[in-house]
């Protein structure tokens, strides 16, 4: 794992903004896995601004959404399918077809599940996949106890994580409290992962994911088996690390050796 600590928000997502950009501008096809909720939309202002300098284009870029609440259409603007139109996929030259969310409005949620492995498959695989992280350690909307080999299928939310999404609705607007989500399993073949997470209210969750035992119980933990996982937090999310100097340290031995200074 590479630990990047920055100092806030916003370095967070300019950090995560270059990384996609620089993945696209070598590899101008991938495949990106992408997340909703509140962590990503800067990081999202910051592509929309890139695509609109002509730093870097989208016309050939599939993506999958990690996840969208059960019962609402991708018409609903609480949608998670909505919420990518209206962040990111209407600012940017992305051809729309090529977007793939969770169908939260499917007559048969475990066939739309099916559906949707199925396409990644079709598509070669998720080369980046972006992650948000819950309070509770969720990835997706994978909540503790969920198979660490799972695949996209419907999921219970926690009272956490419904009460943690609330802002995000209406007075009155009925809070879905089920999900169609990718799976632990899933996530974790994507050949690459970008994790960011900020503020202290995600520090339990990180200190968990990077130095508790893997575990179901935190079910970003997983990440500790994958060869490639970036995890990108300002210092507020770092603050319960126990080894937060030797992370600071590994980086600037990583940027001696990149210089040529380091032998
Ligand atoms: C969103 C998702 C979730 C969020 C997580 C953090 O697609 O899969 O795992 O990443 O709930 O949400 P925020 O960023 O709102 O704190």
């Amino acid at each position: 794992m590479r630990i990047v600590i920055l100092e806030n928000a916003q370095a967070v997502a300019e950090f995560g903004a270059n990384h996609i950009v620089s993945l696209l501008n070598k590899q101008p096809n991938s495949v990106l896995g992408l997340a909703t909720g509140t962590t990503p939309i800067k990081l999202y202002k910051e592509l929309i601004a890139a695509n609109k300098n002509g730093h870097v284009t989208f016309k050939n870029v599939t993506t999958f959404n990690l996840d969208e609440y059960l019962g609402l259409a991708g018409t609903h603007p609480q949608s998670y399918r909505y919420f990518m139109n209206e962040q990111l996929f209407d600012h940017v030259d992305i051809n729309k077809e090529n977007t793939f969310v969770p169908d939260g409005s499917a007559a048969i949620p475990t066939a739309a599940c099916e559906e949707f492995e199925n396409n990644i498959q079709e598509k070669g695989g998720i080369d980046l996949q972006l992650l948000g992280i819950g309070r509770n350690g969720h990835i997706g909307f994978n909540e503790p106890s969920s198979s660490l080999s799972s695949r996209t299928r419907v999921k219970t939310l926690t009272e956490d994580t419904v009460n943690a999404n609330k802002h995000f609705f209406t007075e009155g607007e009925v809070q879905p409290t089920l999900s169609l989500t990718m799976g632990i399993g899933t996530i974790n073949e994507a050949r690459e992962i970008l994790l960011l997470a900020t503020g202290s209210d995600k520090a339990e969750a990180i200190k968990n994911t990077i130095e508790g035992p893997i575990a179901a119980r935190c079910p970003g933990s997983i990440l500790q088996m994958h060869q490639h996982v970036t995890v990108v937090i300002d210092k507020e999310a770092a603050s319960s690390l126990e080894d937060i100097a030797f992370y600071q340290h590994i980086e600037r031995e990583n940027k001696r050796l990149k210089e040529g200074t380091a032998l």
